[in-house]
């Protein structure tokens, strides 16, 4: 089979990309950077991470768009792609566990004050924090998928008191976590929490969920972890909350437009941080594994794995 590999790359990443495919790679299958290299209309199967719209059009061949990342927002709202074909997302232990470390970091230097310790360190002023136990400070998790599952864990084995939130009852059982659903869940969940950490997918019905009728139902003084969409969050809104003393602080990891842009507010907000789109990065070695184990179903005509919902945008 043909396999192009397109992502929002520069050369060196995506020859990176390549190698580690290509070490994988069925001899079977033929790994190309670039189209052109055979008639469109000859490639099976797209490895991509995040392709650019329209970056796709055109390949009438097409059985499969195998994706290195695990949100697929862009490519579901790239009218290019023909919405009978298939996308599957990455799913991979090794991406859930590096966005588990990324919560339990922010949620713990939220918790103890540790990043206002970073800025008295910059003021040059010594004041300790007030320590508060990690039982009395209620985090709720927004999605209970692979992500919110594998962070949610992590912070309950820490002695926070965890609810996570997702759209249907959650059949996951995840000792220390409540699990929450629907308005209703949200509503009393948020009413309670000191930190909120988002790990939704962007869908219709979650752009703009971390917004002012958001915040104010939260306790004052809670903060906001963003790391799943920069859309999910009303920057203005934030802002605003955060002038107000509704909102103590945000992590952020993700931001309407990446790289956040110069003179942006957030860059230099002083209860905002600010983290290049590194909350959990896929992993080379094992993503080329699962992409591949879901070419390899795609060849024997088998079952394939992870594939996205286009009714229900994720
Ligand atoms: P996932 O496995 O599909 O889980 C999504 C969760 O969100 C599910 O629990 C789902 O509920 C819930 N959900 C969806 N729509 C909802 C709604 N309207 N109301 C309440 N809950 C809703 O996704 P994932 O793999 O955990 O990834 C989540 C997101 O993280 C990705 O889409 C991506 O945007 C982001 N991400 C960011 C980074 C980074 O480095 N910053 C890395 C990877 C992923 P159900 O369980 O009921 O279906
Ligand atoms: C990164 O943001 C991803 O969706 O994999």
């Amino acid at each position: 089979m043909n396999l192009l590999l397109c992502g929002e790359w520069d050369d060196a990443e995506r020859d990176t990309w390549a190698e580690a495919l290509r070490m994988a790679l069925s001899p079977r299958d033929r790994l190309l950077l670039r189209r052109g290299e055979v008639d469109d209309a000859l490639i099976d199967a797209v490895i991509t991470a995040n392709p650019p719209p329209g970056s796709l059009a055109g390949l009438s061949g097409l059985r499969l768009i195998q994706s290195l990342w695990a949100g697929v927002d862009r490519l579901l709202l790239d009218e290019t792609v023909p919405h009978e074909l298939p996308i599957a997302r990455m799913v991979d232990p090794a991406m859930n566990a590096a966005m588990a470390e990324t919560v339990l970091w922010a949620v713990l230097s939220l918790h103890r004050g540790f990043f206002d310790c970073a800025d008295r360190q910059r003021a040059g002023v010594w004041q300790p924090v007030l320590q508060v136990l990690a039982c009395e400070v209620p985090v709720l998790v927004l999605g209970f998928g692979q992500m919110g599952r594998s962070a949610a864990s992590g912070l309950a084995r820490q002695g926070y008191p965890v609810s996570a939130w997702s759209r249907q009852p959650s059949a996951h059982v995840v000792p220390g976590v409540r699990r929450r659903h629907g308005e209703a869940g949200l509503k009393d969940a948020i009413a309670k929490a000191c930190i909120v950490v988002n790990l939704l997918p962007l869908t219709a019905a979650t752009r703009g969920i971390l917004g002012q009728p958001l915040f104010d139902r939260l306790p004052e003084g809670a903060s906001i972890v963003n790391l799943a969409r920069g859309a999910h969050l009303l920057e203005a809104d934030l802002l605003r909350a955060l002038d107000s003393g509704r909102v103590h602080r945000a992590v952020l990891d993700v931001f309407h437009t990446e790289p956040l842009p110069a003179g942006h507010p957030f860059w230099d907000h002083p209860r905002i941080t600010v983290l290049p789109h590194v909350a959990a990065q896929t992993d080379l070695r094992s993503a080329a594994a699962v992409a591949l184990a879901n070419i390899d179903a795609l060849a024997q005509g088998a079952p394939l794995a992870n594939l996205v919902s286009r009714e229900l945008g994720y």
